[in-house]
Formats: C-alpha cells, sequence, structure tokens
C-alpha cells in the first residue's frame, strides 16, 4: 500500500455555494452519501455564513443533520466570522474552516471587511475554537492571484500564513480560489513552508480555471504535502471571485496520486456515481479529464486499471 494522502471532498459547499439552481436538502444527502460510499472520510459540506450572501448554503444546519454518521468521517464547516463559528459550533462541527484572504479588495467583497479587520476577526475565532477545542484550518484565498487585483506575491501569503498559525490554527490551506498560480509559486511558498513547520498542518486546495491545478497539486505533492482539497466532478467557482472555474476534480486528483503510488482510499467507479449524482441535482455536465478517458477505454473494450 502506497503512502496515504487525505483528500478534503469540498464540492458539497465549494461547489454547491455556485449553482445557479437550488440544490434541495435530500439531493445534497444522496451526495454526500455517494462521496462517503467512495471511500471520501473529510468532507466540507456547508458553509455558515449570511444566506443573502450565499443562499445555496441557507440549508447548512438541516442538512448537517442528514449527513452520514461514522467515527471515521470528519466534516468542516466554513465559516466567515464570529457568528459562524457559533453557528457551526452549535451544529457540531469538530473542525471549522476560516477564510483569510491576501488583498484589501477580496476581503471586502468576501467578508465585507478591510484585510487588517479580517485578521483581527480571525485571530478572535482562533481563539475562541482554541477555548472551545476545536480543530482550526485557516485558508488563505488568493494565495498565489486576486480576482481584483492581481498577481499575490510570495511574501504577502507567507506572512499571512505565519501570523494565521501564529494566531493559534492547527492547519492552514493555501488556496489557489481563482486558479491563478502556477508550480512555481506553489514551490516558492510551500517549499518555505514545509522547512519551517510538519507537513500535517497544510492543505493544498486549488480550482483548474487555466489548466494547471494538476501541475501545482503533483509539485505540491513532490515536497511533501500529504492534504488536499478537490471538488467531485470539478464542481466550484466563487460567488466572490470572477472568473473562478471550478475545483480542481477529486477524481483526477486521486487518479494522479494513486498511479503516482500513493494511497488515497477513494474508488474513482465510485466516484463516478457521485459524479452522475451531481451532475443530475444540479443540472451541470460536470466531470475529471479522467472519466473522458474510462468512457473511451470502455467503449473500446479495453481494460480500465483505476480502484
Ligand atoms: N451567518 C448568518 N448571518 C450572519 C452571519 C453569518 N455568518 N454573519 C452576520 N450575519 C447577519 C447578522 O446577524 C446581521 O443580521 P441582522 O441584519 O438581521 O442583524 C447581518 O448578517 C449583518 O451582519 P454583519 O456582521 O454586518 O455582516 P455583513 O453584512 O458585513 O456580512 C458576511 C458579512 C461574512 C456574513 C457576509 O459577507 C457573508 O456571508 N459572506 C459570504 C462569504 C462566502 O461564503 N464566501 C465564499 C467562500 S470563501
Ligand atoms: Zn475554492
Amino acid at each position: 500500500m502506497g503512502e496515504p494522502v487525505i483528500i478534503n471532498e469540498v464540492g458539497l459547499r465549494d461547489g454547491l455555494q455556485n449553482q445557479p439552481n437550488p440544490v434541495r436538502t435530500e439531493d445534497k444527502s444522496r451526495l454526500a452519501q455517494a462521496l462517503v460510499d467512495a471511500g471520501l472520510r473529510h468532507i466540507e459540506p456547508v458553509s455558515f455564513v449570511h444566506p443573502g450572501a450565499v443562499p445555496r448554503m441557507a440549508d447548512a444546519a438541516e442538512f448537517t443533520e442528514q449527513l452520514p454518521r461514522g467515527e471515521d468521517l470528519h466534516y468542516t464547516a466554513l465559516v466567515p466570522n464570529l457568528k459562524g463559528y457559533e453557528k457551526a459550533r452549535d451544529a457540531g462541527y469538530q473542525t471549522v474552516a476560516l477564510v483569510l484572504s491576501t488583498t484589501e479588495t477580496f476581503n471586502q467583497r468576501n467578508l465585507n471587511m478591510a484585510l487588517d479587520d479580517a485578521i483581527a476577526s480571525c485571530q478572535t475565532i482562533l481563539h475562541q475554537a482554541n477555548e472551545d477545542g476545536l480543530n482550526t484550518r485557516t485558508y488563505i484565498s488568493g494565495a498565489f492571484a486576486c480576482p481584483y487585483e492581481g498577481p499575490v506575491t510570495v511574501g504577502t501569503t507567507l506572512h499571512l500564513t505565519h501570523e494565521m498559525i501564529e494566531a493559534g490554527s492547527a492547519e492552514i490551506a493555501i488556496a489557489d480560489t481563482i486558479g491563478g498560480g502556477t508550480p512555481k509559486q506553489m514551490k516558492d511558498i510551500m517549499a518555505p513552508l514545509l522547512h519551517s513547520y510538519d507537513p500535517e498542518r497544510f492543505f493544498v486546495h486549488l480550482h483548474d480555471t487555466r489548466g494547471l491545478a494538476a501541475a501545482m497539486a503533483w509539485e505540491a505533492a513532490d515536497l511533501g504535502v500529504r492534504r488536499f482539497d478537490a471538488s467531485v466532478g470539478g464542481l466550484g467557482g466563487c460567488p466572490f471571485a470572477p472568473g473562478a472555474t471550478g475545483n480542481m476534480a477529486t477524481e483526477d486528483l486521486v487518479y494522479m496520486l494513486e498511479a503516482c503510488g500513493f494511497d488515497t482510499g477513494v474508488s474513482i467507479h465510485k466516484l463516478r456515481e457521485a459524479v452522475e449524482i451531481a451532475n443530475e441535482i444540479t443540472g451541470g455536465q460536470w466531470g475529471g479529464r479522467i472519466l473522458d478517458w474510462i468512457r473511451s477505454q470502455e467503449e473500446q473494450g479495453k481494460a480500465v486499471p483505476v480502484s
């Protein structure tokens, strides 16, 4: 068996938050069950945000009650502010995902806060979460590029990362929210962080807007990152980041990592069923690149060497 890698499935939150049509809570539950059946054990199903800002997450508390349960299932809720944190804690989440964007404008658009206020807000939430005994993960959003202000320096991302670790964030997710980064940037950001901190503290969150997500994921894996976000079918986009397309598809990430000898614990064949459900409930046509290849192999009657 290969070295284990954790894949954190974010399609239910990062993917569904951006869908043009409402998705019923029971349909979200079907998708959640399919993801668990495919072997995913880390899932971010909801955010506790203002329902006016993100209407698709308005059922967060109700959906949480319908999630599959099991000792090995780890759920995370995204929280934009202290009020969201309290709702997540009260709903029973053990891990919360905070958001800190790298620029003034992105923080304003996403959280209605100046950068300094967003930093202070994260510090308050981290303090409270540590007091409450919850696990914390802070997303450095726009870690490679900002949808409003353009390129983001490596120094900015490293500075905010150090600041959040100092404020008590157990984990950090380096997030290419708009898919504007490069493998070279990934190396420049992750190499010093992995030199200073335990690799288990880091997640990488990628969108595939310019087709570089797989190259960036591999760069991170090669450097020692063992935790990745991904989204079933590549479902995704951000309502506050114009131009961002879907996340790196879970099935593509699983294929790449398994083909390189890692153990994800996830079945691509079972993920196909989850992709079908995702398409059915969103009316979309999502699906990672690997699924096209699997279909063409099957059409030619050839073996498909994936789990
Ligand atoms: N969940 C639900 N309601 C919330 C809330 C939350 N997390 N935070 C604040 N509110 C409510 C307040 O209670 C208040 O309600 P009232 O008018 O009935 O009294 C109202 O929203 C305004 O509160 P305020 O603190 O001024 O919030 P805001 O208007 O500045 O909005 C956010 C800030 C963060 C809540 C809002 O911008 C948001 O939800 N953004 C979504 C970010 C997101 O999901 N991004 C994508 C993922 S990174
Ligand atoms: Zn994202």
